[in-house]
């Protein structure tokens, strides 16, 4: 599967004038309208270093946690993967030299990221089976039943609304198919989580500064963890999607987590 970015793509998210609901944007409360313009500018800003920074703030533990993801996943031969969220392309790298003839489509709202994902040599080695797709995790462009695997990594939090993306997920998959996000998630123990929170919001932002230029955008990225739902209530949230079997492993003690989901 070959696809390119469409010539007109949705560059800007546009605010939604017919909703007056709110939500988060980190710590702060903005309209649901507001929320994935504000999403788009933080990694439009970021994506030239994005790779970089993933590093350096994990010590490259992100990528191990990836590693465990397909680990899970175990990628088939000729499976259809759609990575939403999908950014630089790491996901859809790893699952494609897993997968014999497997195909896979990155989607994300951020072109900057794609075009970041796209100057990588392994896009440039598995250029015929990987497509790159400007578009919203919460209105997929793909008619139902249209693929084998849904992956979103650390995508799924910055999404206005959560169910609106695990309901495209369930749509798009074929029956049979699975679902599985990777997460940041919440440490069980408050004495680790302490300890944790005062890495993340003394060293991230600053890194951010030194590294990209940018405190703000990794100040909402420690946020927005603390944001996202604890491992058992978004399970609860995949099985309110339809998706059945659902299970998740934590990662490094919780610091981030796996979930997976079936459409049965
Ligand atoms: C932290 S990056 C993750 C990139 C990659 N999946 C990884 O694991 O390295 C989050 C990505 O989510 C994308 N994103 C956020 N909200 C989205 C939405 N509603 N639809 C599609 N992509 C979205 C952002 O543009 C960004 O590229």
């Amino acid at each position: 599967m070959t696809q390119s970015t469409p010539k007109t793509p949705p560059q800007m998210p546009q605010p939604d004038a017919s909703s007056d609901r709110t939500t988060h944007f980190g710590f702060q409360t903005v309209a649901e309208g507001e929320k994935a313009g504000l999403v788009h500018g933080v990694f439009t800003r970021v994506a030239n270093r994005y790779d970089i920074m993933n590093d350096l703030m994990s010590v490259g533990i992100h990528r191990l946690w990836k590693d465990a993801m397909m680990d899970w996943l175990a990628p088939r031969p000729g499976q259809r993967l759609l990575d939403v969220a999908g950014g630089t392309g790491d996901i859809a790298f790893r699952f494609l030299k897993r997968a014999r003839a497997a195909t896979a489509t990155v989607l994300d709202m951020t072109e900057s990221m794609l075009v970041e994902g796209r100057k990588r040599a392994d896009a440039e080695d598995m250029a015929d089976r990987l497509g790159w797709i400007v578009g919203d995790a919460m209105a997929l462009p793909f008619p139902d039943h249209s693929f084998d695997v849904y992956t979103i990594s650390f995508g799924i939090r910055n999404v206005t609304r959560i169910p609106d993306a695990l309901a495209e997920a369930y749509r798009v998959l074929r029956p049979g198919g699975r679902l599985m996000v990777l997460e940041f998630s919440h440490i069980p123990s408050p004495a680790l989580q302490w300890a944790y929170d005062r890495y993340s919001f003394n060293v991230i932002p600053v890194m951010g500064q030194i590294v990209a230029n940018d405190r703000d955008s990794y100040q909402y990225l420690v946020e927005s963890i603390r944001k996202f739902p604890n491992q058992d209530a978004f399970a609860d949230m995949i099985r309110a999607a339809g998706f059945g079997q659902v299970k998740y492993r934590n990662l490094s003690l919780g610091i981030a987590a796996l979930h997976s989901g079936w459409k049965l």
